[in-house]
């Protein structure tokens, strides 16, 4: 039977569990992020979970205007423990269109949006709306695992048995394409292995 993922204790214990694969998906990402990281620059995080990279990026520029998102309120709570008043945070449903409020006063000059796109029924749609939240000069950040090796088909069986919510894997190519798609120019993505099955690809669109 598929398990809630990100509600009640799942949430509180998804830091333990995931450890591994977050450290080795956002280590490389603080790094093509930390020199940009200017006071004042604001970062949404869409599917920020409990909030880690936001809190990295915290870390590395006290002065960056953080909101963080998610559907989850479990996981947003456990964001907000981390973060208090220094992100705001917000439920956002990434499989709706956003909200009116979001799109006519959030505005950014960096989405990130990591480990998310395999939730996602309509990807295109959902970073074409998010890429309209950027300033003129903004970019986005796509990270998630991605399809790879041949037995693949066989672990996306296992990853919808697991997980009622997942949609489905994307190819590493489809992330520079979906930035391309959105108005942006990608640069050359990154590859990581994030432990055991998961392989990692980092997109950035400027
Ligand atoms: C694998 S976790 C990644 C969390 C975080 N981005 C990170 O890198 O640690 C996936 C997150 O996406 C959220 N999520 C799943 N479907 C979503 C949707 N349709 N809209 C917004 N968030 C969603 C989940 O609640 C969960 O917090």
């Amino acid at each position: 039977m598929a398990r809630r993922q990100y509600h009640g204790a799942a949430a509180r214990r998804y830091d333990r569990r995931w450890a591994t694969f977050t450290t080795r998906m956002q280590a490389p990402i603080i790094d093509l992020l930390a020199p940009d990281l200017r006071p004042g620059l604001r970062v949404l995080d869409v599917g920020c979970g409990t909030g880690t990279l936001l809190t990295a990026l915290a870390t590395r520029q006290p002065d960056l205007v953080l909101t963080g998102t998610d559907a989850s309120p479990d996981m947003l709570a456990q964001a907000q423990a981390k973060l208090g008043d220094r992100a705001n945070m917000l439920i956002l449903d990434l499989n709706n269109p956003l909200p009116d409020a979001v799109r006519q006063d959030l505005h950014v000059d960096l989405v990130l949006c990591v480990s998310v796109l395999h939730y996602l029924r309509d990807p295109l749609a959902a970073v074409q709306a998010l890429a309209g939240l950027l300033a003129p000069d903004g970019s986005m950040l796509l990270a998630d695992f991605t399809r790879h090796g041949w037995w693949w088909p066989g672990f996306e069986a296992v990853l919808h048995l697991a997980d009622a919510q997942h949609q489905r894997t994307l190819t590493a190519d489809a992330l520079p394409a979906l930035l391309r798609a959105a108005g942006l120019r990608p640069t050359a993505p990154h590859t990581v292995g994030a432990g055991g099955p998961w392989r990692g690809t980092i997109a950035k669109g400027i």
